[in-house]
Formats: C-alpha cells, structure tokens, sequence
C-alpha cells in the first residue's frame, strides 16, 4: 500500500496554499477600476486588490473538480468595500460551494433578471452557489477575507454577461457602518 503526502496543503499564516501546480494571480487595481461605482485616482494602480489560488485537475471532464482560494485586500474604493470582477458560469447547470475561511464579508448574488442577494460571510460559513446566479465576493471588514472554493473544471466563467448586465448593489463603509446600495 502506497502512503503519501497530500496534493494540496493550506497554511493560512504563511503562503496559504501550496502544492502541486498551484496557480497564483493577484488583481491590481490599475486593471480592476471597472468593478466600482467609481475611479479613486488617490488609489495607487499598484494596489493588489484580491489574490486567487487555483488548484485545477488538468483537462476539464465532466466530474472533475477545481479547489480554490480567493483572499480579498480589505481596501476600499472611494468608500465603496472591494468586490471580486464576480461572473456568471458559462454552463449555468455547474454549480459551486465557498467556505468563508477568515474574515467577513458577503457573497453577492445575482440572478438573470438582475435580482440581487447578500449572503453574509464569516469564518465557518459555507455557501451553494445555484449556477444560474452570477457571483462576486465583498469584504467589508478590516482584514482580509479568505474563501476557499470548489466548482466543477466544466463551469467556465462568463465575466461579459455580468458587465452587460452590472451588480445593482454595492457595500459602502461609511463611518465603520456597512451601507448598501442599489440601483444603477
Ligand atoms: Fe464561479
């Protein structure tokens, strides 16, 4: 009988996760301006807004699934809380779970008639996400918010249907108070 060591490990106090093939991509805020209701030109571009850690299985097949991390800067963006880019699923039959590792926050929520959801997010929490719902992650706290995600290698990202069709609502921190808005 083969004994082995794990594919993938997380250590949230050092490098987060580690392990085979482990993609790393951070979101700078010189290539993020569109996800807020406005541009903060005090903000430096350099700014990282969010890192994503992605575990992925090799050729996409049908049952195959993705491990993911997605840790948020808790930044602000003239008030408005840092969002993630968010995307619909290109099959929107592939559905997707995030567990809220650290920090607080929402998962925002929108369906194809542009309904929107918030679903509070604290250490613990855990979430389904229907593939039919577009999704963006909102940290609203003052550290940062870690989620690790699970989704089929299948699902694809369909991030031109949610700039087509734009979040209607935003979290603002204004005097530590969270404020949502909504409408266009
Ligand atoms: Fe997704």
């Amino acid at each position: 009988m083969e004994i082995r060591e794990c594919k993938w490990f997380e250590n949230f106090k050092e490098n987060w996760i580690s392990g085979q093939e482990v993609q790393t991509s951070q979101k700078l805020y010189k290539d993020a301006k569109g996800f807020y209701e406005s541009i903060d030109e005090s903000l430096d571009p350099q700014t990282v807004m969010y890192t994503v850690y992605t575990c992925e299985q090799g050729d996409p097949k049908t049952g195959n699934l993705n491990w993911g991390l997605s840790v948020l800067e808790p930044v602000t963006v003239k008030g408005e809380c840092n969002v993630t880019r968010g995307h619909f699923h290109e099959d929107l039959d592939c559905d997707e779970i995030y567990v809220c590792a650290q920090g607080e926050g929402f998962l925002l929520l929108m369906d194809e008639n542009g309904k929107c959801t918030a679903e509070i997010m604290k250490s613990g929490s855990i979430h389904h996400i229907d593939g039919h719902q577009a999704h963006r992650l909102v940290n609203t706290g003052d550290t940062q918010l870690a989620v690790l995600c699970c989704w089929p290698s299948t699902a694809g990202h369909d991030y031109e249907r949610v700039e087509a069709m734009p979040f209607s609502a935003r979290a603002f921190k204004i005097d530590h108070q969270i404020i949502w808005k909504e409408g266009e």
